[in-house]
């Protein structure tokens, strides 16, 4: 069996680890293939040194672009590697243009696409990831759903067949990390913390970014915050914090940490020492739960409901007196704190990837493991 791997930014890497891992296990050396979404070393290169990723098949040095640039060089790429390559299922995970250029690019050759974390919705389609997410998933022949609900989610638009609920591979990636991060990591002496004496932030989603209004509004909420904050800032921020003055502002407040993006080791042991995470990252919706940190999301939609309905996450949007409000409760009241510090994780049990290689392999011995003409029964 030749399964290949597309994939292209951060949160990929690190959450297609633990399947990558499983397929070696098990003997078979898949091809991988990444896209150059994200290209700076604190973006890419160090995941695949620090997860041992070092025998990347393909760069494809797509870069940065207009969304249909992205994609659309992207696809042409990948569709250049599979011809030549011709695996027998393409892997893509998640939501981003290097998921849907690969999903894309595949089936039209006939590839089945088999994506991990299908069934994501947040149900605002001006989102990207949103159209991403959607039309990756009726791409897919094979859709692995982290929960019943993102299984739910597929079933409401017809997709029954194919579908695996098989737990989120994040678990995976931060059970297989944490240990070896709270070893090696010396990132709280570095920046002189001590554990659950701060706060971590990131920011990086297009509707928190690319409108000065809402970075604005974020810019005063991290300002105003009572308690020492972390932030290491996703290039994207950087630019447009610099381009509008606003990185200045935040490096004069003594209560604000600016870093670059860190790798995966210093950023699971900063978040699971921290006290509390304010985010509009996906995958730091799910390791704070998972950690047992209670997580402020700074939107107003999550395609991780799952978080919020099990008491681990709330959803404060870039409401100033909301964010505070929370905050505040979190660092004076300490029942609240403790329900959502001990809120379950709804992910699964770290095996995620495992069960991913095996529906594979199953599938691939039984000749199913192909692009079918119809998916509805
Ligand atoms: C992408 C995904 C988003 C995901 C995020 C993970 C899409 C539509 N969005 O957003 O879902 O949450 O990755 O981090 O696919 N840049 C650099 N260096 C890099 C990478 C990016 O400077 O290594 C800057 C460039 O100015 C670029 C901007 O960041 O234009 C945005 O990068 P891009 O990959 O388009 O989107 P992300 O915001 O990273
Ligand atoms: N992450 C990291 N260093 C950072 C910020 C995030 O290693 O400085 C990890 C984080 O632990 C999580 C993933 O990157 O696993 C989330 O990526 P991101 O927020 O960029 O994307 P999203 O999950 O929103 O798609």
């Amino acid at each position: 069996m030749k399964p290949a791997f597309v994939f292209g930014t951060r949160p990929e890497i690190i959450k297609l680890s633990p399947v990558i891992r499983a397929f070696e296990r098990k003997g078979i050396k898949p091809l991988l293939i990444h896209t150059g979404q994200h290209y700076d070393y604190e973006m890419s290169k160090i995941f695949l040194e620090e997860l041992d990723l070092n025998g990347i098949d393909y760069h494809l040095e797509v870069g940065s672009g207009t969304q249909a640039q992205q994609t659309g060089i992207a696809m042409m790429k990948i569709e250049e590697v599979l011809i030549k390559e011709k695996p027998d299922v393409v892997l893509v995970q998640g939501d981003t243009n290097t998921v849907l250029a690969g999903a894309l690019a595949s089936v039209k050759l006939k590839i089945p696409v088999a994506h991990v974390e299908a069934g994501l919705r947040s149900f605002d389609r001006t989102m990207p990831e949103e159209i991403n997410r959607i039309l990756a998933d009726h791409a897919s022949e094979v859709l692995f759903a982290p929960t019943e609900e993102a299984r739910q989610n597929l079933e409401n638009e017809g997709i029954r067949e194919g579908v695996y609920v098989v737990g989120n591979t994040i678990v995976d990636a931060v059970l297989q990390n944490s240990e070896i991060a709270e070893r090696k990591s010396k990132i709280l002496g570095h920046f002189n913390l001590k554990p659950k004496l701060y706060a971590v932030l990131t920011a990086h989603r297009a509707e928190n970014t690319d409108n000065e209004e809402n970075l604005r509004k974020l810019v005063d909420i991290i300002k105003s915050l009572p308690i020492k904050v972390v932030y290491p800032v996703h290039p994207r921020t950087e630019k447009k914090l610099k381009s509008l003055n606003l990185w200045k502002e935040l490096e004069k407040s003594e209560n604000i940490i600016l870093s670059k993006p860190l790798g995966y080791l210093d950023f699971l042991k900063l978040l699971k020492n921290s006290k509390l995470v304010l985010t509009d990252s996906g995958g730091i919706q799910e390791e704070s739960i998972i950690l047992g940190i209670p997580c402020l999301t700074l939107r107003y939609n999550t395609e991780r409901p799952e978080t919020v309905k099990a008491g681990g996450n709330i959803l404060v949007g870039l409401e100033k007196e909301r964010v505070l409000y929370y905050v505040n409760n979190l660092l004076n009241d300490d029942r609240f704190y403790q329900k959502m510090a001990n809120a379950e994780n709804p992910f699964g049990d770290g095996r995620s990837g495992e069960r991913i290689v095996n529906i594979l392999i199953e599938l691939y011995k039984r000749g199913e493991l192909k692009v079918r003409s119809s998916r509805f029964i």
